[in-house]
């Protein structure tokens, strides 16, 4: 007993010097198989898909409360006069949204195709106020293309690269809110394909890490989970293939005979002409902090 409360009031007192983003940067070796391509590459391949597939951006709105979109309009707080910036904005899920409430909107995205599709959703419902930032955060953050903004959000955009000057900057340029989301099950489909094939054991750098790093910057984050309704659709079960292909490194001829023999048990299919089908729940750590509570 002795030998315990020694040991707690030790970890207590190092609290401060435990390096949580190199304790992030080590699990994230576990996240998806990755292939050598840069975060633009990887997301101007998979920008057409990712609206596709997991997005709807459509006319922008959310489709049901079950839905990622839904979940994080219901909880993030714009008013009228607000500015909003969105790192990682993809084509748009929030973006186009949040312009709707806000007085302006930065939309930052490493992928030129992504922006691409934001801007051509945003011109055919005539949003004026959004600003658009062909950048990586990481060069933003270090430029001067990022100043302070009302509410900062980051979106299942923090998945990789240096963490902790992206955690501690959004710190710094929110002024009235941050809402950042970090992965626990991103695609369920995804990682059980991969576990299928022996890829498996897949998951994300813990979201802990990223509250200790700001609770050691003096900043106490509120927490929650979502578990939001995730719905792919698939013309064929060979698109599904190719579809699961894209951030990782080629499929051989045997993988791809079980991946099938996987999908086709999993998929439904529905509909004529048919479509194949799949609905799982992601989960999402959701962790977000006012200024004026701090
Ligand atoms: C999973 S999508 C999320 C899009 C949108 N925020 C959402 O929640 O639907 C990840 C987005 O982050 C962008 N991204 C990834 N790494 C980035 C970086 N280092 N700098 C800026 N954008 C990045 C990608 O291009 C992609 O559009």
């Amino acid at each position: 007993m002795r030998g315990r409360t020694a040991f707690t009031m030790e970890r207590e007192m190092d609290f401060d010097l435990i390096d949580w983003e190199a304790m992030w940067r080590a699990e994230s070796v576990h996240s998806y198989p990755r292939n050598n391509m840069s975060p633009k590459e990887l997301w101007d391949k998979r920008a057409d898909s990712f609206g596709k597939r997991v997005n709807r951006v459509k006319d922008g709105e959310a489709r049901d409360k079950h839905d990622y979109i839904s979940q994080m309009l219901e909880r993030i707080e714009v008013r009228p006069g607000w500015t909003v910036l969105d790192i990682g904005c993809g084509p748009g899920t929030l973006a186009i949204p949040l312009a709707r409430r806000a007085a302006s909107v930065t939309a930052l995205d490493v992928s030129s195709e992504m922006l691409r599709q934001l801007e051509s959703q945003a011109d055919s419902l005539s949003l004026t106020n959004i600003r658009y930032v062909h950048s990586s955060w990481e060069e933003a953050f270090a430029g001067s293309a990022v100043c302070s903004h009302d509410v900062v959000i980051a979106s299942r955009s923090l998945m990789s690269g240096d963490i902790g000057t992206a955690v501690s900057h959004i710190a710094a340029i929110a002024r009235e809110a941050a809402y950042i989301t970090s992965p626990i099950i991103h695609l369920p489909l995804d990682w059980e394909a991969y576990a299928a094939i022996g890829r498996g054991d897949r998951r994300h750098s813990p979201y802990i890490c990223l509250y200790n790093m700001l609770f050691q910057m003096g900043i106490q984050a509120n927490v929650e989970i979502l578990h939001p309704k995730v719905r792919v659709e698939f013309p064929s079960i060979e698109e599904a293939i190719d579809d699961l292909q894209w951030r990782t490194v080629p499929f051989s001829s045997d993988e791809k005979a079980r991946l099938r023999e996987f999908l086709q048990g999993k998929l439904r299919q529905i509909g004529d002409p048919a479509v194949f089908t799949h609905e799982g729940r992601s989960k999402w750590a959701l962790i977000w902090w006012r200024k004026r509570d701090q």
